[in-house]
Parts: C-alpha cells; structure tokens; sequence
C-alpha cells in the first residue's frame, strides 16, 4: 500500500495551556482528533467521519507558550468502512518527539449515521477523494 502523509502545524498560544504554563493535553488532543478526521475525509472522500478508536497516547514531552508543533498523519491501512492512522507529533524549534499514537481509527458514516464501505485500498496522495459540492452563500 502507498503511504500518505498529511502534516499540519499549530501555534502554541496562551489559551492551550495548562495551570503549569505547558501545552495542555486536551488541547493537543482535540487538535489531533480534528486533524485526524480531516485528514480521513481527505482519504475516504467522506466528510461524515468518526473517531472510533484511539491506542494508547504518549505525552513524550511537554510544550510551551510560543512554542510550534507539527502534527503528522500516516495512513496504515484501509479497512471496510474505516481508516487506520498514526500520529506523531514533534516541536518545530526543538525537534523534540512531543506524542505518539499509533493507532486511530476512523469511521465514516452515511446518511443513515451508520458506517458505510468505502471501497479503497490504497492511500490518496492529494485532494482527488475530497467531496465537491455547489458552492452555498448565507
Ligand atoms: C462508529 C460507530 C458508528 C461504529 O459502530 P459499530 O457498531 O462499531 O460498527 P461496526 O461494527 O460496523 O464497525 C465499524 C468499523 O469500526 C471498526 N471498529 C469497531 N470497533 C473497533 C475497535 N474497538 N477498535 C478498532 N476498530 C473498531 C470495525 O472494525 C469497522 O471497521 P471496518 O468496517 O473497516 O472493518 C459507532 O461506534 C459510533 O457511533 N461511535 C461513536 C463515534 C463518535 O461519536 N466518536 C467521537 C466523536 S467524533
């Protein structure tokens, strides 16, 4: 299977930290569940996707104000109706490992709100899978 690979990066601003002045760990794990199902709509071409499933996590190194941090995804394998990536994260300006995860698994529903088979077994290496709607205006 090829290997994609989507990276995003956050600043670390004073409303992500904890009572100790580092990177608080609900803030990085609400961006990486985010990320995550961004990067799943990117693979299954479905923008109805879930978190089903995450391994266990490890906060390797803590962060600070000011700090960036870089968010990697890594397809691991299609299943059925699901996707399975990894995560690392690293900061920017240290190097330093910040978490790894090496399981999460997405699900993407239909219209019903149940899982839907997607049909692919390779990894999308741009934006070919992305659902394509008529632009709306409010
Ligand atoms: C996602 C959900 C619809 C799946 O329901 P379900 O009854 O488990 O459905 P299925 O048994 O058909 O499993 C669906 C997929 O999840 C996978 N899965 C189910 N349980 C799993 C587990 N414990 N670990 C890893 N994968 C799992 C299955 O292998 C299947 O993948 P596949 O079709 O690619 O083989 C349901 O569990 C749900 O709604 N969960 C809440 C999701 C949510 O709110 N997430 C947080 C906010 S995004």
């Amino acid at each position: 299977m090829t290997t994609a690979s989507y990276t995003v990066r956050k600043w670390v601003k004073p409303e992500d930290l904890n009572q100790h002045g580092t990177l608080f760990g609900g803030s990085l794990l609400r961006w990486i569940d985010e990320e995550a199902a961004i990067c799943a709509i990117y693979q299954l071409g479905n923008d109805r996707m879930v978190t089903k499933f995450l391994s266990e996590i490890n906060f390797v190194s803590s962060s600070v104000r000011g700090d960036l941090i870089e968010m990697n995804f890594r397809v691991v394998a299609f299943g059925r109706t699901s996707v399975t990536l990894k995560c690392h994260v690293r900061n920017v300006f240290t190097d330093d490992e910040v978490l790894t995860i090496s399981t999460i698994v997405l699900v993407g529903l239909g219209d019903n709100g149940l899982p839907v088979e997607h049909g692919f077994i390779e990894a999308a290496e741009g934006n070919e899978r992305i659902p394509r709607r008529a632009s709306r205006r409010l």
